[in-house]
Order: structure tokens, then C-alpha cells, then sequence
């Protein structure tokens, strides 16, 4: 039976080699015309660049830039990659001219602004930034400038989440996807190593109001963009397991009375 580990061992080498896109669907769909993101070098002098590249900071490092609003140690940037541009990360370009809209857990009309606030009491399991404060203004400001070009009302290609089916998650099989694809990073107890790596459960991570919590969510985000070494090698079955599997483990209550 020796020979049959080997063979076995050795295919699966051959298959890490390749990082191996194991799932066509489901559609990957391409902008028009290739966006490229606005060069920072381009953020102008004076105060309007001062609040951009305040924003952008918050953004990358908000546990430090924010230190008193956020209470856990993610920063935007973990779910919202590359600052906020790359598709299917629910990326911030576009928004400025998207927003005042509908949110269905408000039940009403709410603006960027208030937009933000929800990830600031959900995913950063913090408070809200004062609305006339600095740290807010500046987040406007730096999504202000990742947008411009974009045309108002139309949503940009790769808003939001990748559309995956709606699947049945499996936590016990996403136990055997977690130790394989993603405890090298995240860790075997889910804390990985912030600021590099974000934990994805306890302390550290997001409260179980944040919309990452949500088996559905967590799946898309992870089918399209993890494993981070290896994106779009898991098959939608197995992203839905995996964060089955994820969303089992302990997170912070989300406390919808603090203020
Ligand atoms: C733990 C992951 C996580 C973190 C951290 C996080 N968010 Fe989010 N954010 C999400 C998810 C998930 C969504 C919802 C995506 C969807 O449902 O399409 C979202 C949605 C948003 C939206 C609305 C996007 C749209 O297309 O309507 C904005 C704006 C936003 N986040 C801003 C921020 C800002 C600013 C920060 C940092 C202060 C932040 N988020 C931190 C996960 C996160
Ligand atoms: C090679 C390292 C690596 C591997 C493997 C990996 N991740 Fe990640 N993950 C990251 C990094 C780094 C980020 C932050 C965003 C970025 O820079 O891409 C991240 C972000 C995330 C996030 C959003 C932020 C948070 O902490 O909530 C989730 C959810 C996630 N990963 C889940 C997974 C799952 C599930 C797997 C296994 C299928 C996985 N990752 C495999 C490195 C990795």
C-alpha cells in the first residue's frame, strides 16, 4: 500500500503546485473596461489630502487610527481588500454615488455614513464614530476619492459579495476544510496573528451582529477571496462548510444597546 501514499502524496504536491480553480461558477463577471485604482501619489496637498490620507490610514490600520472606537483588532481592510478596491470584497468605490439607500436591517433609508457606523458596532465590535468627527469625515473622504470617475447611481462591477447559491453549510465538513486551507493562517484557535493575519473568532475578531457572521456572507466572501494563497479553490459547497463551521466557534454578542 506504500506506493498508493506516495502517488497520493504526490499528486496532491502537484495539485498545491497549481493552486488548483476547482469551481467554474459562479460567474466571475469582468468590468468593461479594466479600473485601476486612483494612484496615491495623486492625493492632493492641504487639508482635503490631509482627511484623504487620514481616511486610507483608518482604513488599512483602524485599531490604531481609531483606537477609541474600535474594540476588537480588525481593521476594514481585512474584509474590504486592498483598501477597499478589490471586487467582490464589498468594495468602497463607487458607493459615494450609490448611498443615501435602502438597508433592509434599518428597514429604512440610511446614508454612507450611517453605512459605516453598522460596521463600526458589528465588524469592528466597537462604537460609533462621531458623526462631525474627524475619523468619519476622513472615511468619507478617502471613499470620495477611491470613487472618482465612477458615474453616479450606477453600482460598481463587483459591488457587495460574490452570488453564490443558496447552499446548506455543513460544520462538520468545514472542520476538515478549516484545518487544511485555513488554520496555517488563521490559526487552529482562530485568533491568527493581528495586525497580519485576522483572527476570525474570539476576542479579536468581529461580534456576531456583523454581516461576516452569516453563514450565506462569510461563504461568498471566502469562495471568492480565500484561501488568500490560493483564491477561488474552493469549491461553493466547501465555503459554505467551512463558514459553518466558522460561524460555530465563539464570537463576541453583538450589543445592540450600547451606544
Ligand atoms: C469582519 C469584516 C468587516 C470589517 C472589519 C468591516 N466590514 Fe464593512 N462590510 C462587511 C460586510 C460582510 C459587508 C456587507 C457586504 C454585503 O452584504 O454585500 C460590509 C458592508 C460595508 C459597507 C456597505 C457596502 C455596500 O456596497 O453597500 C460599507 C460602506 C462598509 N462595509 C464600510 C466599512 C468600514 C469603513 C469599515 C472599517 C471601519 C468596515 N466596513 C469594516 C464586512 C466588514
Ligand atoms: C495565506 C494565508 C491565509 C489563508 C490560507 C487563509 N486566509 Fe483568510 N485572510 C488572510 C488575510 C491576510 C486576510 C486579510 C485580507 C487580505 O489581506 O486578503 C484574510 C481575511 C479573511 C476573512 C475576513 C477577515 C476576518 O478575519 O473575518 C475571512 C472571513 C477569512 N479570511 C476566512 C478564511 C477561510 C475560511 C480560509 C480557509 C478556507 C482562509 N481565510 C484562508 C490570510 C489567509
Amino acid at each position: 500500500m506504500r506506493w498508493s501514499w506516495a502517488a497520493a502524496v504526490g499528486l496532491m504536491a502537484m495539485v498545491a503546485a497549481g493552486c488548483a480553480k476547482k469551481d467554474p461558477e459562479p460567474v466571475r463577471v469582468e468590468a468593461k473596461k479594466a479600473w485601476t485604482r486612483p494612484d496615491e501619489k495623486t492625493i492632493p496637498s492641504g487639508p482635503m489630502g490631509d482627511s484623504i490620507r487620514l481616511g486610507l490610514r483608518i482604513f488599512n490600520e483602524t485599531p490604531k487610527y481609531a483606537a477609541a472606537y474600535v474594540g476588537n483588532r480588525m481593521s476594514c481592510n481585512d474584509c474590504h481588500i486592498q483598501s477597499g478596491t478589490a471586487k467582490w470584497a464589498s468594495p468602497m468605490v463607487g458607493l459615494p454615488g450609490i448611498f443615501p439607500q435602502f438597508n433592509q436591517r434599518a428597514g429604512r433609508v440610511i446614508s454612507l455614513a450611517e453605512r459605516i457606523e453598522d460596521c463600526m458596532r458589528r465588524s469592528e465590535n466597537g462604537r460609533p464614530l462621531p458623526m462631525d468627527g474627524k475619523e468619519m469625515a476622513a472615511l468619507l473622504a478617502y471613499i470620495q476619492w477611491v470613487s472618482q470617475g465612477q458615474r453616479a447611481g450606477v453600482a460598481f462591477p463587483g459591488r457587495g459579495l460574490e452570488k453564490l447559491p443558496a447552499l446548506e453549510g455543513d460544520a462538520k465538513r468545514g472542520a476538515t476544510v478549516y484545518s487544511e486551507q485555513c488554520a496555517p493562517c488563521h490559526g487552529d484557535d482562530g485568533r491568527g496573528s493581528p495586525p497580519v493575519l485576522p483572527a476570525l473568532w474570539g476576542p479579536d475578531a468581529y461580534n456576531d451582529g456583523a454581516g461576516m457572521n452569516q453563514v450565506k456572507k462569510m461563504a461568498a466572501f471566502v469562495h471568492y477571496n480565500m484561501p488568500q494563497n490560493c483564491p477561488g479553490s474552493l469549491t461553493a459547497q466547501e465555503a459554505y462548510d467551512v463558514a459553518a463551521y466558522v460561524q460555530s466557534k465563539p464570537h463576541t454578542r453583538f450589543d445592540g444597546a450600547r451606544p
